[in-house]
């Protein structure tokens, strides 16, 4: 079938699911599952975040991994093998997503592909009738996200995006004391990251390696040649694929920190950020950055990200602070400090670690929140991070991005919509080129 033809077929299925014109509500989720819920996942992207998925998955259980997906022959095959030794089943394997969309025993997918393919992939399922489990960014610039709201709305179908300390039972314990005035006034969020990565090896320009597709690899991503670099890890630190630290890392505790204030978009950004460690290396981007987002009602949400330099600043590799009128919380994966006004601690509270959390995650929160995704297909449990909160955290990442490419300038954003009031800058950053025929609002 045409991919034109595929999609308008896919979209009119998932349009039949809502003839009543509500969208498709958790209990018709559940008739389709059929008496026993169990869901029927595709798993994409078979590298360094698939084996915690997929132990979230086999922790959550009554689930069948009907197919796997890697553009890599290789990480395609051991995904499969790791299913095997999982969950005892033999996953049917496909390199092109595209064509996974189009199986009726596929209930849902699991996107955990590089940045650049994450929204085309999330919008094309949606299209296709099928619930989302996106990782963190679920896209690769604003507009993306956007659209990823609206292509939800439209279906109606569950999309969770993989900020999984949304579903830390200590995280969300201390947050829901926050909004009921636990430190007062909160005003200010600061969340930080610190890392010692090394230098990236040189780029070569090599022959394209048979065990990989290149072309689907780039999906909507401008053509360019293949270089030995790119798949291991790499592409994170080239703006064609990736979204930089920001969008890697501070994505989780930037949304930490706006769940805390409870704000939405803000209304101004800036950075002060740099590439300060190996700069001769081929990574493309900033390797420390200060993002300061200001909101409206005089709440911050700021950055301090060190991706260079392993100093533990705040006594943790990562978390968030948050500051109110009362006291202060520090929160990370770990579980939390509240303190008084004072600096005394009040109560602490911990819960499991999330271990390896520099490459590639896992532990209980993981599991949790693929759990939560789950019953909420089957209509036992609402999203921890619904899309509309996911694209929103998303947003910052790419705000503080777009202020850096712009010089570290002070950038005003329309707080109504969350848009820049800059025209040029809207021009320039607000999507990306795409590559022609893979723009995901190409139907
Ligand atoms: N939530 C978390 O804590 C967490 C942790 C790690 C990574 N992530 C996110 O997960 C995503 C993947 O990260 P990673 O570290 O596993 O990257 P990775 O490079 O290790 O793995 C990505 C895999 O996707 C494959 N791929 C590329 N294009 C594809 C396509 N079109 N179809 C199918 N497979 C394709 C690659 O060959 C590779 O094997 C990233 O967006 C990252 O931000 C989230």
């Amino acid at each position: 079938m045409k991919r034109r033809t595929f999609i308008q077929t896919s979209v009119a299925g998932a349009a039949a699911l809502t003839l009543s014109g509500l969208p498709l509500s958790a209990k018709s989720y559940r008739r389709i599952l059929g008496a026993n819920d169990r869901i029927r996942c595709a798993m994409l992207g078979c590298y360094r975040r698939f084996p915690a998925l997929l132990e979230g998955l086999a922790g959550a259980g009554n689930v069948d991994i009907t197919y796997v997906c890697d553009v890599d022959a290789r990480r395609q095959e051991a995904g499969a093998g790791r299913v095997k030794e999982a969950l005892g089943q033999t996953p049917k394997q496909e390199k092109d997503m595209r064509k996974i969309f189009a199986q009726p025993d596929v209930d849902a997918v699991f996107h955990a592909t590089p940045d650049h393919w994450h929204a085309l992939g999330s919008i094309r399922s949606l299209q296709a009738g099928k619930h989302v489990y996106v990782e963190k960014p679920c896209s690769h610039n604003p507009r993306e996200d956007e659209m990823l709201i609206e292509w939800q709305k439209k279906t109606g179908l569950a999309v969770q995006m993989g900020a999984q300390q949304r579903s830390a039972p200590e995280t969300r314990e201390i947050i829901q004391e926050i909004h009921k005035g636990a430190i007062g006034d909160a005003y200010l969020a600061t969340a930080f990251y610190t890392n010692s990565r090394g230098r990236v090896a040189n780029a070569n320009k090599v022959p394209v390696p048979d065990y990989l597709d290149w072309e689907l690899f780039q999906g909507p991503a401008p053509r360019t040649d293949f270089i030995d670099i790119v798949g291991d890890y790499n592409w994170h630190w080239f703006w064609r694929w990736g979204t930089a630290e920001t969008g890697n890392n501070a994505t989780h505790e930037l949304d930490v920190g706006r769940w805390a204030l409870q704000v939405k978009y803000p209304k101004e950004v800036y950075v002060n950020a740099g590439k300060y460690h190996y700069k001769d290396d081929p990574w493309a981007m900033y390797d420390t950055m200060d993002a300061t987002i200001n909101f409206p009602g005089s709440k911050t949400v700021k950055w301090d990200g060190k991706s260079r330099s392993g100093h533990p600043t705040y006594g943790s590799g990562r978390g968030t602070i948050i500051y109110g009128s009362e006291g202060s919380v520090f929160i990370n994966r770990e579980g939390y400090r509240l303190y008084d006004r004072e600096g005394k601690l009040i109560r602490e509270r911990k819960g499991g670690p999330e271990e390896g959390t520099a490459l590639g995650g896992g532990g209980s929160m993981t599991t949790l929140h693929v759990k939560n995704f789950l019953e909420t297909i089957r209509g036992r449990d609402k999203l921890n991070c619904p899309i509309e909160e996911g694209a929103v955290s998303t947003h910052l990442c790419h705000y503080a991005n777009i202020s850096y490419r712009e010089g570290n300038k002070l950038l005003a954003i329309d707080a109504a919509t969350g848009r820049f009031c800059d025209k040029k800058v809207m021009k320039k950053y607000w999507s990306r080129d795409y590559e022609k025929g893979w723009r995901p609002d190409e139907v």
